[in-house]
């Protein structure tokens, strides 16, 4: 029996296995408005056999966007957009998920393949990005955020929550919110970006309540049916960062407010990656402890490729489920590969049957 193949339960959605499509920027919407490439890219990895279909990270805002091509999910055209790639993954058998994020001060920057950091001021598709401080990420990201006002914060909150709603009209059935990787909720969170000395920063209770009460004002607006889950940037790995420790016990807070699962993952709020311990599968560690301390679901990624090693971090119980992002890129039918590798009986069955005369 392949631990890996076996299904999660999560709330009221059983995953037919513990492999999952980790959420990628495609930087291909046009106005925030997913298209045809959202649905093949997306819908070749629910082929693939994948349990869980995670979307990209979807701004609740014109201003959330990372670069002018992320998707958003800031009108009921974006969420109409949305629905035939739900239904899509759907009918494959995975369940569809999204991840909505706010850019923060790591906003209006170029799609990788454009350029490195901020567009210039005098690009006419420019924002201005805002943050917890008027503090500069660094390296190519240079524009100076506008610290946000209590009023920017409720605001943001509630496109967090109209965006929740949204994501569920279109078809979704698993909603993570992005806290990690330097972007706003995750930059709330972290002492190298946030420096307000009201009740939004300072100290470890400041700098959770925007994580919060965000993720408390969306739980009110997604069903009990469906998982909702966070992806946090557990540290930075460098001394100035916040803590593995801290953390934990943001996501035992969590918890109490109706988290379901955590995908642990890295900071991102300084260029400086320096501390970050790379190499095969370098979070799982942190992911068997939040699981343990935290007593939750958990999720990992980060340099996961081997079926061998997938099967191991289930098996052993450091983690309920993997999110593969650039294996993924690299095979979307990793899923019937690692089934072969692991020598399941009847690997084909991973894929549709219009696939069943594969090799
Ligand atoms: C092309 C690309 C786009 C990404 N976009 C997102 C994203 O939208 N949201 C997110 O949380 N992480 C994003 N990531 C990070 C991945 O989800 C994943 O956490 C990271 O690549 C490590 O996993 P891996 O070693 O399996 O690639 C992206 C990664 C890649 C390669």
């Amino acid at each position: 029996m392949s631990a890996l193949f076996s299904e999660l339960r999560l709330k009221g959605l059983t995953l037919k296995n513990r492999i999952g499509v980790s959420p990628m920027c495609q930087y291909s919407a046009v106005d925030g408005l997913a298209h045809d490439w959202h649905l093949v890219h997306l819908g070749a990895r629910a082929i693939g056999g994948a349990s869980l279909v995670m979307a990209e990270a979807t701004a609740v805002s014109p201003e959330g966007r990372i670069t002018p091509g992320c998707t958003g999910l800031w009108s009921d055209k974006h969420a109409e957009r949305f629905a035939p790639v739900a239904r899509f993954i759907k009918s494959q058998g995975a369940a569809p998920g999204i991840q909505i994020a706010h850019a923060g001060r790591k906003a209006s920057t170029y799609a990788p393949w454009e350029g490195r950091g901020n567009l210039p001021a005098n690009d006419p598709a420019a924002w201005q990005p805002v943050g917890p401080s008027a503090v500069a990420y660094g390296a190519d990201i240079t524009v100076t955020p506008r610290e946000m006002t209590l009023d920017d914060i409720r605001r943001v909150q509630d496109d967090f929550v109209s965006a929740a709603r949204r994501a569920l009209e279109c078809g979704f059935e698993t909603l993570m919110l992005h806290y990690a990787h330097g972007y706003l909720g995750q930059s709330f969170f972290s002492p190298i970006a946030n420096r307000r000395t009201d009740a939004y920063g300072g100290s470890f209770e400041g700098r959770a309540k925007f994580l919060l009460e965000t993720f408390s004002a969306v739980r009110a607006v997604w069903p009990e049916r469906f998982p909702l889950t966070v992806r946090l940037g557990m540290t930075d790995f460098l001394p100035e960062s916040h803590t593995v420790d801290e953390s934990i016990e943001l996501v035992r807070r969590l918890k109490a407010l109706g988290l379901d699962l955590v995908d642990v993952s890295v900071g991102g709020n300084s260029p400086d990656n320096s501390g970050i311990p790379y190499g095969p599968g370098f979070m799982v560690p942190i992911a068997a402890r939040t699981k343990r301390e935290a007593d939750i679901a958990v999720a990992v990624g980060w340099q996961i490729t081997e079926p061998a090693q997938a099967e191991r971090i289930i098996a052993e119980g450091d983690a309920d489920i993997v999110l593969l992002a650039r294996a993924m890129l690299d095979d979307p039918h990793w899923p019937f590969h690692a089934a072969k590798a692991l020598g399941l009986p009847n690997p084909k069955s991973v894929l549709p049957p219009q696939y069943h005369r594969v090799g």
